[in-house]
């Protein structure tokens, strides 16, 4: 039943439960000598917390992050990094009735069958939206990683939010502007128009969708293992990891299939005598390896599935169908709370693959060789 361990060299263990003591992750694989604050993972994990009452969650967690081993005067040492952060905004009452009522579209039948019963139903247990802050501090350590040693980048941003599309913008004022706003788009026009849908759909009980767009940039030519670990592949899995997620594409994505060979081809260039390709359908992977071109991805999610709507389920106890709504307090849209965690999984498969593929060593620089560089004495 294993299945919360990500990555070959940049390992993330995820631990947690959304009612449980805590939520964390532990990271193992992490070069020694990255410079990390807890005011680093304190500020993505921030931008994961529900921003306002109106469309998002009205649980409020405090979220603060707890570095309990890995880290040592300032740096990483090069041991497991286990951080995590206390569940206390919790109504376990309200989940009493989805213990014999199933959410739909949830996984409470599913996970009840799988598990004989045993499974933490409370919150959602597992398969909460809240294991994503875990994630959030592995990304939050890859993305410096990443940064510090190769200059590369990783930008989130919500595209789409109840078919409102964001356009005309740059990916500077997309990272400019998406967390100026609460739904985190690349655009002000954009932001208040999804505001707006996300607001109507709570007021009438309901939820709505949208599409996550993430781009990296610097990446150097060939990050992935062909054929079975490539970039693409790596990265689909960790992205659909996150609750809601429902599909995830690169580039041109689904609408390569419409293209023709010629629109969708990236011709090879030569740009100040560096081989490059004109454009970028490929969305950055050929073959399962990166090209170096920008990195592009989006994740599309469901709308949530708690909505306070009456739905039909099935009593477990008395085995008949019966209507509820919902109870406790959820999230109308995820895709903004989504943003950061996005960027979080990216980052880490990114990492990952960087340190497989030796772009990143094992210690990042060594603060001093005690007695002259050991490798002298072999
Ligand atoms: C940050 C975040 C917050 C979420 N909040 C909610 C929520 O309030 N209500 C809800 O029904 N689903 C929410 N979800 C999604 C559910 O956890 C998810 O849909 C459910 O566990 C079933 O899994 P699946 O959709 O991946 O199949 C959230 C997901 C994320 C990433």
């Amino acid at each position: 039943m294993r299945g919360n361990i990500l990555g070959e060299r940049f390992v993330v263990v995820s631990f947690g439960e959304s009612h449980g003591r805590c939520v964390g992750v532990v990271v193992d694989g992490c070069p020694a000598g990255l410079k990390i604050e807890v005011e680093d993972l304190q500020r993505e994990l921030d931008l994961r917390r529900p921003s306002n009452t109106l469309i998002s969650t009205t649980r409020r967690e405090e979220d603060k992050v707890e570095i309990l081993s890995g880290i040592f005067g300032g740096y990483t040492t090069g041991a497991p990094i286990c951080a995590l952060v206390w569940n206390r905004d919790v109504r376990s009452e309200d989940y009493e009735v989805i213990k014999d009522k199933p959410r739909p579209s949830h996984a409470d039948y599913y996970a009840r069958v799988k598990y004989g019963g045993f499974n933490d139903y409370r919150g959602g247990g597992r398969f909460s939206g809240r294991i994503t802050a875990g994630f959030v501090i592995a990304g939050a350590i890859a993305k410096k990683l990443l940064l510090e040693t190769l200059g590369i980048e990783v930008i989130a941003y919500a595209i789409e939010i109840a078919g409102v599309r964001a356009s005309g913008f740059t990916l500077e004022e997309a990272r400019k502007s998406r967390y100026l706003n609460e739904v985190r788009a690349p655009t002000k026009e954009a932001a208040e128009e999804m505001k707006r849908k996300i607001i109507e759909a709570r007021e009438r009980g309901d939820s709505v969708g949208g599409i996550v767009e993430c781009t990296a940039t610097n990446l150097p030519i060939g990050l992935g293992e062909p054929v079975f670990d490539t970039l693409d592949g790596d990265l689909a899995k960790a992205l659909m990891a996150i609750p809601g997620a429902r599909g995830v594409e690169f580039g041109a994505g689904f609408k390569a299939a419409t293209m023709t060979g010629s629109q969708h081809n990236d011709p090879l260039i030569l740009r100040d005598g560096v081989i490059t390709s004109e454009k970028n359908d490929a969305g950055g992977i050929v073959g399962g390896m990166s090209t170096g071109m920008p990195l592009v991805v989006r994740v599309a999610f469901k709308p949530p599935s708690s909505i306070s709507l009456k739905q039909k389920t099935v009593d477990l106890k008395a085995i008949r169908e019966v209507e509820f709504s919902v109870p406790g307090r959820h999230d109308p849209c995820i895709v903004p709370r989504a943003v950061p965690v996005v960027e979080s999984m990216v980052a880490i498969i990114l990492a990952d693959h960087a340190i497989r593929a030796g772009f990143i060593p094992p210690v990042l620089k060594p603060r001093d060789s005690g007695s002259g560089d050991p490798r002298q004495h072999l």
